[in-house]
């Protein structure tokens, strides 16, 4: 199959991702009560504080972006841009509800980046950056729009081992279709978990002071069927995946997942590791 091209790969992410906005904003109060500790981690690592102006890419429904507007302040600002118009409107009707006045949404590739030189303070970014497939100049656009002296902070997952909510979706479906060997260099959920890949694209970008770090958590469900459930809904390249089955085999990925997934049962709740890698830098000056 011959690799798509950029635009290619950013014309289907932001279908991808527009399917899956409802979903998102179903399962939000899930993000918000489990994976707020990413979002202070990036906060922190980025330096946020008030009076600030901050860029984040790949918003989504607003992770890290409302949160570091809370941050920043009255007197500071943050820019969320995301390639999905309907997860935007989602991260917007949060914002409103929040009465959050210093932060605004627009549609944009964070590979060209609408705004000038030297412009943001600081720049954030959750598990956005390996959907891209020209991730360098994302990085060389982050280094760019960073005023001298910003940070930059960035979290992308760590291997599918031990992210298995994720990886275990994957490895159901090849258990039932033969798939080809992932290519890891190509666009996807894992292609940023290798150490040093990033932080090295970002010092590559003219960054210093990288810090990188494997940072482990968990999240928990109430049952393996709200688990399947969430995965359906809101993960976009698994929906992908379980598109090219036939009904019979979906059943049976469904199956294994739910099988696999009751593995992490403890006590009344199944609960999965997460390993994410953080990775945060400075522009010199
Ligand atoms: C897994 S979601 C993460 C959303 C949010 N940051 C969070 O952590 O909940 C990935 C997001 O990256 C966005 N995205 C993918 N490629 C992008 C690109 N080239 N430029 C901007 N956003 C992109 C998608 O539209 C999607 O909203």
């Amino acid at each position: 199959m011959a690799t798509p091209s950029p635009e290619q790969v950013i014309d289907s992410q932001r279908q991808d991702w527009n399917r899956v906005a409802g979903g998102w904003e179903k399962w939000d109060r899930f993000f918000d009560e489990q994976m707020a500790f990413l979002n202070h981690r990036l906060v922190g690592d980025a330096r946020l504080r008030n009076g600030l102006r901050v860029l984040d890419l790949g918003s989504g429904t607003g992770y890290p972006a409302l949160l570091a507007a809370q941050t920043v302040g009255a007197g500071g600002s943050v820019v969320g841009i995301d390639l999905a118009e309907h997860m935007l409107t989602v991260a917007e009707r949060k914002a409103k509800q929040l009465g959050l006045q210093n932060v605004t949404f627009r549609v944009g590739d964070a590979t060209t980046l609408p705004f000038e030189s030297a412009s943001f303070d600081s720049v954030t970014s959750r598990f956005c950056l390996m959907f891209l497939p020209e991730i360098p100049k994302a990085a060389a656009e982050i280094a760019r729009v960073l005023k001298p002296g910003g940070w930059a902070a960035v979290a992308v997952w760590s291997a599918p081992e031990k992210n298995p909510s994720i990886g275990l979706s994957m490895a159901a479906v090849r258990q039932v279709i033969d798939l080809p060997p992932t290519d890891p260099m190509a666009p996807g959920i894992f292609r940023l978990a290798q150490p040093g890949d990033l932080a090295g694209m970002l010092e590559r970008a003219g960054l210093t002071d990288i810090t990188a770090q494997e940072f482990l958590g968990e999240w928990s469900y109430g049952s393996t069927d709200e688990y399947y459930t969430s995965l359906m809904e809101i993960a976009a390249p698994v929906q992908n995946l379980m598109a090219t089955l036939s009904e019979a085999q979906r059943q049976e990925v469904k199956r294994l997942i739910i099988q696999a997934a009751s593995q992490f049962q403890r006590g009344a709740r199944i609960t999965f590791p997460i390993a994410a890698r953080m990775v945060a830098g400075r522009k010199p000056g």
